[in-house]
């Protein structure tokens, strides 16, 4: 490959990448096998999809890994996902910190359990400085839960003063 076409190449990378992480129950009964068998390899791909991704150059990649509405599942399936989630945090966060990559998890973090929030402050803070790829996790996210809590953020911004409504900026 000649330069050029080396440069042409990294043009079309794109920079912000976003992923629903659907299909995982489909995945394990077309094999015969139990939905948390899917969720463990959706895990297990994840890895791999961070790891190319990182290698491409991509700037952001987003995760859309468990939303406001999955918390209506079987209470058994939220446990097995939260532990995988947890699971995964605990095992990656050092690999990802090693690769320069920055973890930032979105999403209503107070429902998640306090264990599993510990553990995202804890990857949040560890690799707050790093420059390379962003990894954003939604978990426990909403499109709707994301534009009142946008709004509840300018209107405290607005009332402490800090923000001007007639400037608009
Ligand atoms: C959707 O498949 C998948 C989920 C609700 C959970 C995905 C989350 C994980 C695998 C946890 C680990 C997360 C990270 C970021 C490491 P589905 O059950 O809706 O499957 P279907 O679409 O086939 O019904």
């Amino acid at each position: 490959m000649t330069n050029h076409e080396a440069d042409q190449e990294t043009e079309r990378v794109p920079r912000h990448i976003a992923i629903v992480m659907d299909g995982n129950g489909r995945w394990a009964r077309k094999r015969l096998m139990p939905r948390q068998a899917g969720h463990r390899a959706g895990a297990e791909a994840v890895r791999r999809v961070v790891e190319t991704a990182g290698n491409m150059g991509v700037e952001a990649l987003t995760l859309f890994a468990f939303s406001s509405e999955n918390w209506s599942r079987p209470t058994e399936e939220i446990s097995v996902l939260m532990e995988l989630f947890m699971r995964t945090l605990e095992k990656e966060s050092a690999r990802l910190h090693e690769n320069n990559v920055r973890i930032c998890v979105m999403g209503q973090r107070e429902r998640l359990g306090r264990q599993l929030r510990e553990q995202i402050e804890a990857a949040e803070a560890l690799t707050a400085d790093n420059t390379g790829m962003t990894l954003v996790i939604a978990a426990s996210y909403g499109g709707r839960w994301d534009i009142v809590q946008a709004c509840q953020a300018i209107a405290q911004r607005a009332r402490d003063g800090e923000l001007d409504p007639e400037k608009g900026d």
